[in-house]
């Protein structure tokens, strides 16, 4: 069975840039169901007991829809948590920061790439900080789409640009959202391990491997750059 993780902060560690309320719903509701729907279709489709990664490009290679927008969805959501921490965090460093100014030409150019691709997605998807061959790159993708079904990218960092992820707190203002949650809750140290991960330095991020299959299959291979 996929689990739901927990958040690695509490509810209101992200106010006032994501409140509470907001993080309850989203985690306790829509993560939720994704997470439950992936445990119900995956079951269905053969796929139960291997890792997420696995189910949601297996889901892909088949064309399996259904599962492959609740695997996802599970395994984006997961992502996203961990790209957020509660205000007052480190900036970018060391690595990071220079592949940033290489980049972007800094922080301001990275986030303006940022909040300009997100607020230019047009309705529900995720807006992504990747690296890869061409170094760092600003990358939208649309409803449960995500970087585990695309060649030679690795992501670093995640924003949820679908409405639940902001609307109780600001309304339909999309590009205040997406200021706002850059400026306080980006995990750059998070985006940091991640880049270190596509340097063959660490792990990346992997979503929690299923509970109670002894048939859990083979790891999956993360998807590194080319170059
Ligand atoms: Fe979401």
């Amino acid at each position: 069975m996929y689990v739901l993780p927990e958040l690695p902060y509490a509810h209101d560690a992200l106010a006032p840039f994501v409140s509470a309320d907001t993080l309850q719903t989203h985690h306790g509701k829509h993560h939720k169901t994704y997470v439950d729907k992936t445990n119900d279709l995956a079951a269905k489709a053969g796929l139960a007991g291997r890792p997420l990664e696995d189910v949601v490009r297996e889901a892909r290679r088949r064309g399996d829809a259904g599962l492959f927008n609740n695997a996802a969805q599970a395994w984006n959501h997961a992502f996203f948590w961990e790209s957020m921490r509660p205000p007052g965090g480190p900036a970018p460093a060391g690595d990071l920061a220079r592949r940033i100014e290489q980049g972007f030409g800094g922080q301001d150019g990275l986030k303006e790439a940022f909040v300009k691709e997100g607020v230019g997605h047009f309705a529900s998807g995720w807006v992504w900080i990747v690296t890869g061959p061409e170094g760092l790159q600003v990358i939208s993708t649309h409803d449960a789409d995500d970087t585990l079904v695309r060649e030679g990218v690795f992501p670093l960092l995640v924003c949820d640009l679908w409405e639940h992820a902001y609307y109780l707190d600001y309304k339909n203002d999309r590009k205040g959202f997406l200021e706002r949650w850059f400026d306080n809750v980006a995990n750059w140290d998070f985006a940091a391990a991640q880049l270190a991960a596509a340097d063959g330095r660490g792990e990346g991020f992997r979503y929690p491997h299923p509970t109670g299959d002894a048939s859990a299959a083979s790891p999956s291979e993360a998807p590194r750059p080319t170059a």
